[in-house]
């Protein structure tokens, strides 16, 4: 089967809604998304979106508390052109029908999390992203010229040097090989602009508060391409997931903390203090940071976070899904601390895009988690991806746009997928296992605090499962389960490879081989590219 279209979209979290919504005035739209349209990132996203909006709030501060956060790498720029975006990207959002929360006087209601000098961050209760998904979906399904194809996983772009094989720089993207997960078949998408929006890459690590489709798919894709991808060994942990033994790591907002939490040991007492002058409201790094040292300096499982000084009501009111989920495992917040650990959260790093979202591929555009714009540099700010995913949705439209309208070369022909003499195959115990396997192992060694002894380890042990990968791969019909460990296994690989390459710590990258930050050698972006 082949789909022609203008715009093709590979993923339905943030940023390539509203990418689909702001392009659709021109051109057919097709949006492909790996299971149900709502399955993101995006839909779990409890803290909310940052935009400076309060007459105490500027946006010097803003941009101060990004560069800061971000430890100085990213890029000022960038940083100042998504910050002065920010009042028009909320004024999107209101318009594509997000209900943000308001106060008793009708005002939106603004929180803070770590990080940030002011209250600045808009939210609705504690699931601010399932609103956001909420409203883009409803816009999206009614937009006569969206097409939505859901339970369709890109397996591979399709680029001009392929088709063509010749060697091109730069190299032309025609469209993406998708399979159709419901029948099987391998089905050809061609379109003019294709924008990746597929998220970032969370379920590379044994515990992480991502849903499951967070699996690397579009940074795997680009690399395997010829794209540019940076900064990958920023993988930031959020500080405070659920510890419970059924909870899958689910998130406790940072809210929570900018609401007055105090993260305590198991004893009760506060460990903040004296570590960052934010205390509990640091930079995440620096919090994750200090919870994996009490955790290891007091051999506990876990830390405690404690609300119990606020008043009841409130905490319901202000948290009821953190609240109700607590609770559904026999902790009541309002009473007792909630038994809280770090686990892998957001990507800093990814596909190496331009001002507008292009990558090095002509044609190709990543937005959100997938790209690495230089917003967040080592570390990001919270509630600064959503903002980023709506930013350069912006951006990326534009810039499309005028490709479309400066007539585009004519494609060559494309060819279908060919599946050779692959066969069913009948041991899917090795994909069950090397995903395990993957997992742990960038858990144990290339975690919060890393050596190059580990990484060096960790490398080894995944290159030789993609070796078993590779050989599997073309000997058997792919199912999405087989997409999904490849891709974990090349973006495990480049988290590794990147980690090595960096001999300093910063942000979300510790090591115990180079803990000080060299700004003389280092205040610099980590690239990969596929050699040919
Ligand atoms: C949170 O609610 O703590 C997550 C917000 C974010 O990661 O920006």
């Amino acid at each position: 089967m082949k789909i022609i279209t203008d715009f093709l979209i590979v993923g339905s979290g943030i940023a390539g809604l509203s990418y689909a919504l702001k392009v659709a005035e021109h051109g057919r739209v097709a949006i492909v998304t790996k299971r149900e349209v709502s399955t993101t990132a995006t839909s779990l996203a409890q803290g909310g979106i940052a935009a400076v909006s309060s007459d105490l709030d500027s946006f010097e501060q803003h941009f101060d508390d990004t560069m800061t956060a971000g430890v100085q790498l990213p890029n000022p720029e960038i940083v100042r052109m998504v910050v002065e975006m920010g009042p028009r990207a909320i004024e999107d959002l209101i318009n594509w029908g997000v209900n943000f929360s308001r106060n008793k006087n009708a005002a939106y209601d603004l929180t803070r999390e770590g990080g940030h000098s002011q209250r600045r961050i808009y939210h609705a209760k504690d699931e601010t992203g399932k609103e956001i998904e909420r409203a883009l979906v409803t816009a999206v399904r009614s937009h006569p010229n969206i097409t939505l194809y859901e339970n369709h996983i890109a397996v591979d772009l399709i680029t001009e040097a392929k088709m063509t094989r010749r060697r091109l720089k730069p190299d032309r993207c025609l469209g993406v090989y998708v399979l159709n997960r419901e029948t099987g078949e391998v089905e050809t998408f061609g379109a003019t602009i294709t924008a990746l929006a597929t998220g970032g890459a969370g379920k590379v690590y044994l515990y992480t508060c991502n849903p499951d489709v967070a699996t690397g798919d579009g940074i795997a894709m680009a690399y395997r391409a010829g794209a540019t991808i940076a900064n990958m060994e920023f993988m930031q942990f959020h500080p405070t997931t659920l510890y419970h033994p059924h909870a899958k790591s689910f998130l406790i907002s940072e809210a929570v903390r900018g609401e007055g939490a105090i993260l305590r040991r198991r004893n009760g007492t506060a460990f903040m203090d004296g570590k960052h002058p934010l205390k509990d409201l640091a930079p995440r790094d620096i919090v994750a940071r200090a919870i994996d040292n009490e955790m290891k300096v007091h051999g506990d499982d876990f830390v405690c976070l404690d609300i119990t000084h606020k008043d009841s009501a409130y905490i319901k009111d202000r948290f009821p899904h953190i609240y109700e989920t607590c609770l559904s495992y026999g902790i009541d917040m309002t009473v007792e601390p909630i038994p809280v650990v770090p686990a892998a959260h957001y990507l800093c790093g990814g596909i190496k895009v331009d001002p507008f979202g292009e990558t090095d591929i002509n044609n190709l555009f990543a937005i959100g988690e997938v790209s690495c714009t230089g917003l967040h540099g080592a570390n990001r700010l919270a509630s600064n991806s959503l903002l980023e995913g709506v930013v350069f949705a912006e951006r990326a439209a534009q810039k499309s746009l005028e490709r479309t309208k400066s007539k585009p070369a004519p494609f060559p022909a494309i060819a279908q997928w060919d599946s050779g003499s692959a066969r069913n195959s009948d041991e899917e115990v090795i994909v069950a296992h090397n995903w395990d396997e993957i997992r742990r192992c960038m858990w144990n060694y290339v975690g919060i605090v890393r050596s190059d002894k580990r990484l060096v380890r960790a490398l080894r042990r995944v290159q030789m499962i993609q070796e078993e990968i590779s050989d599997y791969y073309w000997d058997f019909y792919i199912t999405s389960d087989l997409v999904e460990l490849r891709n974990i296994a090349t973006v495990a690989e480049l988290i590794i490879r990147c980690g090595l390459k960096r001999k300093e710590s910063r942000g979300l990258h510790y090591t115990i081989d180079y803990p000080v930050t060299d700004d003389v050698h280092w205040k610099r972006d980590t690239l990969i590219r596929k050699v040919f």
